[in-house]
């Protein structure tokens, strides 16, 4: 096997271990990778670490055009408190300890393992006080008149990522793992506070990211026969996303003011793909329209999964306020063009930070959808421009036709979260005493 083929099948038998899960998968990652470089260890240092929990930027990876790269693998924990009420001071140490040791395990970064934990409207239910208005932390809704999600209301989100699968098995097994099943250690950190005294795991949700993992994984449903997505892409749909220039900056999505200082807002949906009618239907230009605009798609401005546009996906104002008449012109309005148009701040900057990484939990296509913005609110709008209801007038646009991607994407699961700042992760009160 050449050094690439190794490196894709080792990726890919990560990939598979973290959608099993388990010790089973945990000891087979093991056992195969015996030889594998260690993970570098994290920091004794809690000062040396981000106020926020989201700011992952500065210790990620990034491509040759200054684009962050995300993590390869993604494990979505839901987690509900075990017992009403609100939590007691024990759970908040045992849940400040179980975190720490996590940080000091590993390094936060690709190589290392980031864990990240957000906390639902539901959760803050459980206290007598309400959040400050500082935080705009609303229920999940439904945000289009063509989508019937499950809302996710468990207490809270536990978001770890690695390009070390093995990483987050450990993790999860350590964390959650039955007495006498589990790792006592995490890379040689001994473990005695785990997250599993406080919460159990409602949903397991997992997801994977990067150039050649896609491909690797196009035999489920929601994508045709005859492997059409392409090998260089990161992403199930061929294309590359989050652009540094269309992303909204880890301080512009802070919190600026009250308890929360320096934590943010997390809207995590779950989308569905029918891929096996986005492949067939599109040759490559209409797919660049479509999922840009036709704009770009007309002066040739994209070129295979994107890796030509560098640092921005190239939807200046001038393209997005032409949308209407792109919609008369070539009959068809694009998906980043369509967002774009609510996704700038009075100086032209981003709003929403995404994190979208697929996922073939139960062997169907689909996305899971972290956004990051300062207020719930800032994304509702930008998935109500998405929507482009205010585009169905002109005969060309319905709301799933000529409209951008949604022909191909169905929302199953809509969840919010307070992301706290890292001093107050562990079972926050609403008013952060
Ligand atoms: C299957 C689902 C989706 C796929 C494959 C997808 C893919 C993409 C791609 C390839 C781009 C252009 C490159 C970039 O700027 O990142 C883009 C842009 C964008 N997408 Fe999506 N997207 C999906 C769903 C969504 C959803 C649900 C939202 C939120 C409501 C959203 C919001 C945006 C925004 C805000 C932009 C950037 C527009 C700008 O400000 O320039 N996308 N998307």
């Amino acid at each position: 096997m050449g050094k690439r083929d190794a490196g894709r099948s080792r990726r890919s038998f990560l990939k598979a271990a973290v959608a099993v899960g388990g010790t089973a998968a945990l000891s087979a990652c093991l056992e195969r990778f015996d030889d594998e470089e260690p993970i570098p260890t994290g920091t004794d240092d809690p000062s040396s670490l981000p106020t926020g929990q989201h700011e992952w930027n500065d210790t990620l990876d990034r491509d040759e055009a200054g684009n962050v790269v995300l993590p390869e693998h993604h494990l979505l924990l839901y987690l509900s408190i075990r017992g009403d009420g609100s939590p007691t001071e024990d759970d908040r140490e045992t849940v400040g300890a179980a975190l720490g040791t996590i940080e000091r395990a590993y390094e936060r970064s690709n190589r290392g393992a980031i864990a990240e934990i957000g906390y639902s409207p539901a959760y803050f239910n459980r206290f007598e006080t309400s959040l400050p208005e500082s935080v705009d932390l609303p229920e999940p809704k439904t945000l289009s008149s063509i989508e019937d999600p499950t809302f996710d209301t468990q207490d809270a989100l536990l978001h770890l990522t690695s390009d070390r699968g093995e990483a987050l098995l450990a993790i999860e097994a350590a964390m959650f793992g039955e007495e006498g099943d589990r790792p006592d250690a995490l890379n040689e950190i001994s473990v005695s506070d785990r997250l599993g005294e406080v919460f159990t795991v409602a949903d397991r949700r997992t997801g994977f990211i990067g150039p050649g993992l896609p491909a690797a994984n196009q035999d489920i449903d929601g994508i045709p026969d005859g492997d059409p997505v392409p090998e260089a892409s990161p992403l199930f749909m061929g294309f590359k996303a989050g652009f540094i220039g269309n992303q909204a900056s880890e301080s512009a999505v802070a919190i600026e003011a009250g308890p929360f200082a320096g934590g943010t807002t997390k809207h995590v949906s779950r989308i569905r793909q029918e891929l096996d009618k986005w492949y067939p239907e599109n040759d490559y230009e209409t797919m660049v329209a479509r999922m840009f605009s036709p704009e770009l798609a007309d002066r040739g401005a994209v070129e295979g999964v994107g890796e030509n546009l560098g640092e921005s996906n190239g939807i200046t104002p001038e393209v997005f306020d032409r949308i209407r008449e792109h919609a008369k012109e070539y009959g068809l309005v694009g998906h980043a063009e369509k967002a774009a148009r609510a996704n700038r701040d009075e100086n032209g900057e981003p709003l929403l930070l995404r994190r979208h990484v697929e996922s073939t939990d139960g062997d169907v296509a689909a996305l899971h959808f972290p956004s990051y913005q300062r207020e719930i609110s800032a994304f509702d709008r930008v998935r109500e421009a998405m929507n482009g209801a205010d585009l169905t007038d002109m005969p060309q646009i319905q709301q799933r036709v000529n409209n951008g991607i949604l022909r191909y994407i169905f929302t199953t699961h809509r969840g919010n979260f307070l992301v706290p700042p890292r001093s107050l992760r562990s079972l926050p009160t609403p008013t952060g005493d």
